[in-house]
C-alpha cells in the first residue's frame, strides 16, 4: 500500500524540490514504484527530469479544480517513475477554488478526494510543494500520512521550524489525525560553519525535547550537485553515483525506512 510523504516547510529554497526528485531517484533505483505529486506553481519537479511545465496540457490544476481523472495527467518520466505535474495554473488554486465555495464546500479535502484511489497503485507516493501556507500546502496535508521537514540552518530558522511544527500540530487536530511527522532533514549544510553546528546542535536539542525524528544525516552545500540537475535534467541520484551528495540521500532513505545505523 502506497506510502504518502509530503515534503513541506513554509520556508522558499530549502531543498524541497531536491529532496523529493532525488529521494524518488532513491525510491526506483530500489525497485519502487514512485510517483511525484508537484503541487508548486513553479513546475520545478518535472524540469528536475528535463520536461518543461509549460507543455502539459492537464496538470494537478485540473484533477484538483475540474476532477479529470489523475490518469490523465499522470506522465513515466523514468524507469519506475510517474509525475503528477504542476504549472503556472496552480497559482490560480486558492483564488478559484475559495472565491466558489458552494462547489467547493470542503476547500482542503481536494486532493484526497480526487487521489485517494490511486495511492494503492504506488510504493511511495512524495510531494513537493510550494513555499508558503495556504490552500495547496492545507490539500497536501490532509492527503499525506507523513511529512519531511527540510531545515537550513541560518539565524532565525528554529524560529519558522517551530511555528510549521506548531501549525502541522493544530492542522493534524483539526483535519488530519493520522498525519505524522516523519522528521527533520537539515540541507544546505556548511559544517565548517560555526554558526550551522550551533543551529543544528540548537535544534537537535528541541526535537529530542520534543520527541521529533531529526535525520543523522545532512544534505551538505554543494555546487555540484546543483549542476547535476541544471545539466542532465535528471535528480543527481540518477545520475551520478559517486557523488558524496548522492550518498547523503541514499542514507536518508535508510534512515526515514527505519534501518539507518
Ligand atoms: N546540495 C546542494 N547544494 C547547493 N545547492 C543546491 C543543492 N541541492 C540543490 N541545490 C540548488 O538549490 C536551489 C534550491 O533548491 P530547491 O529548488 O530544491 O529548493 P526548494 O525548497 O524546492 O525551493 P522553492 O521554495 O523555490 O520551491 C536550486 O537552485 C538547486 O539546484
Ligand atoms: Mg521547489
Amino acid at each position: 500500500m502506497g506510502k504518502v510523504i509530503a515534503v513541506s516547510t513554509n520556508k522558499g529554497g530549502v531543498l524541497k524540490t531536491s529532496i523529493t526528485t532525488n529521494l524518488a531517484g532513491v525510491y526506483a533505483l530500489q525497485g519502487k514504484k514512485v510517483l511525484i505529486i508537484d503541487t508548486d506553481n513553479q513546475g520545478n519537479a518535472a524540469l528536475s527530469f528535463g520536461k518543461n511545465p509549460d507543455n502539459f496540457n492537464t496538470t494537478i490544476y485540473d484533477v484538483l479544480v475540474d476532477g479529470i481523472p489523475p490518469e490523465y495527467s499522470i506522465q513515466n518520466v523514468y524507469e519506475n517513475i510517474d509525475i503528477l505535474p504542476a504549472n503556472d495554473d496552480m497559482a490560480f488554486f486558492e483564488f478559484d477554488v475559495l472565491t466558489k465555495v458552494e462547489q467547493y464546500p470542503q476547500p482542503f479535502m481536494l486532493m484526497t478526494k480526487r487521489l485517494d484511489k490511486i495511492v494503492s497503485d504506488y510504493d511511495v507516493i512524495l510531494i513537493d510543494t510550494p513555499p508558503n501556507l495556504g490552500l495547496t500546502q492545507g490539500n497536501v496535508l490532509c492527503f499525506a500520512d507523513e511529512v519531511l521537514i527540510p531545515f537550513q540552518p541560518e539565524n532565525y530558522s528554529m524560529r519558522s521550524l517551530v511555528k510549521i511544527l506548531n501549525a502541522i500540530d493544530e492542522f493534524r487536530e483539526r483535519y488530519n489525525p493520522s498525519l505524522s511527522v516523519l522528521g527533520i532533514v537539515a540541507t544546505l549544510v556548511d559544517k565548517r560553519t560555526h554558526l550551522h553546528s550551533q543551529v543544528l546542535q540548537e535544534c537537535r536539542a528541541y526535537c529530542m525535547n520534543n520527541q521529533i525524528t531529526m535525520f543523522d544525516t545532512i544534505i551538505p552545500r554543494t555546487v555540484r550537485f546543483a549542476a547535476s540537475v541544471a545539466y542532465e535534467g535528471l535528480p543527481a541520484t540518477l545520475t551520478d553515483k559517486n557523488n558524496p551528495l548522492v550518498t547523503s540521500y541514499f542514507e536518508l532513505v535508510k534512515e526515514m525506512d527505519g534501518d539507518g545505523s
